[in-house]
């Protein structure tokens, strides 16, 4: 089987992190792209330099010029401003829609056949603006976002309830904004309800810390916003498209009618394989859910409005 190549547009923490996650875990050929020079080529040298201890054998290739990121099979573009400390994601929309619209066109035609995975903020309406620009099938674009949102969730629920991560269960839905929609009736702990062990009011507390996640740590980190976690969401959805996985993750995708909602970008969850969003799992909302996606829904349509689209 030939192996498969992933560049990533973006050389800033969050691209850095998923080239040394997805390179690590022997995923795919990686190659690093910045505007910056030397930065790209500096820190994927770093990385190839790791291969022997940490016992990968793709290749991570730094560079300045897209030529070399020709015949990916997938694009990851990380690229754009990030939130300062009283910033919301959303305005960053007018300036990061330009910087992504410049990527596209740079690399898309390089690599008509790749899957796009939008990173940058405001993630759902960047989905969409790449969505409409490059006017492909909605399975070959995702967006990061809920499975981000979920794996916060997923942490706070342990840290309270003091279990092994890996038995907690969450999921967040809706846009990656304040008004994300952490499901509490489907958080379980090895199969028991979360809300069983905890009571409603601890849960949405959690889930409050959930959607303020993001801010928590551009507050705590003053410059710059999270990317270890974004990084480690980024890698696993790339490997589950790249490696025909078919996990069920939580991404931002375009929704036409399901969930109530059409023309959009949000996260829902998503089957995630060789077919990108091969399939979105629509199911019926309590009715409190649903209004809350509705509303989390409505902030998108207008950062999307304000571009005028
Ligand atoms: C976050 O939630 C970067 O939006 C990203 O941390």
């Amino acid at each position: 089987m030939k192996r498969k190549k992933v560049s990533i547009v973006g050389a800033g923490n969050v691209g850095a992190t998923v080239a040394q996650l997805a390179a690590s875990k022997n995923i795919a050929d990686i190659v690093l792209l910045d505007v910056v020079e030397g930065v790209p080529q500096g820190k994927a040298l770093d990385m190839q330099e790791a291969a022997p201890v940490v016992g990968f054998d793709v290749s991570v290739i730094g560079s300045n010029d897209y030529q070399d990121t020709a015949g990916s099979d997938m694009i990851v573009v990380t690229a754009g401003g990030a939130r300062k400390p009283g910033m919301t994601r959303e305005e960053l929309a007018e300036n990061n829609s330009k910087v992504l619209l410049s990527v596209l066109d740079k690399a898309m035609p390089l690599s008509p056949e790749a899957f796009l995975l939008v990173v940058t903020n405001p993630v759902d309406t960047m989905s969409y603006v790449a969505y409409k620009h490059l006017g492909w099938p909605r399975n070959r674009i995702m967006g990061l976002g809920g499975l981000l949102d979920s794996s916060r969730f997923q942490t706070f629920l342990a840290m309270e309830l003091k279990v092994a991560v890996q038995d907690v269960s969450a999921l967040v839905i809706g846009g990656h904004g304040d008004e994300m929609v952490p499901l509490l009736d489907s958080c379980s702990v090895g199969g028991v309800p979360a809300e069983k062990l905890l009571g409603r009011e601890t849960l949405l507390r959690l889930a409050e810390r959930t959607r303020r996640g993001g801010e928590e740590i551009v507050n705590r980190l003053k410059s710059g916003s999270a990317f270890y976690a974004p990084g480690a969401s980024i890698a696993r959805m790339i490997e589950a498209a790249v490696l025909d996985q078919h996990r069920i993750f939580s991404v931002s995708t375009y929704l036409d009618g399901e969930f109530g909602q059409k023309d959009i970008f949000m996260s829902v969850p998503c089957v995630i394989g060789g077919g990108g969003v091969e399939r979105i799992l629509n199911v019926d909302l309590e009715p409190e859910e649903k209004t809350a996606l509705d509303h989390s829904a409505a902030s998108i349509r207008k950062v999307i409005r304000g571009l005028g689209y």
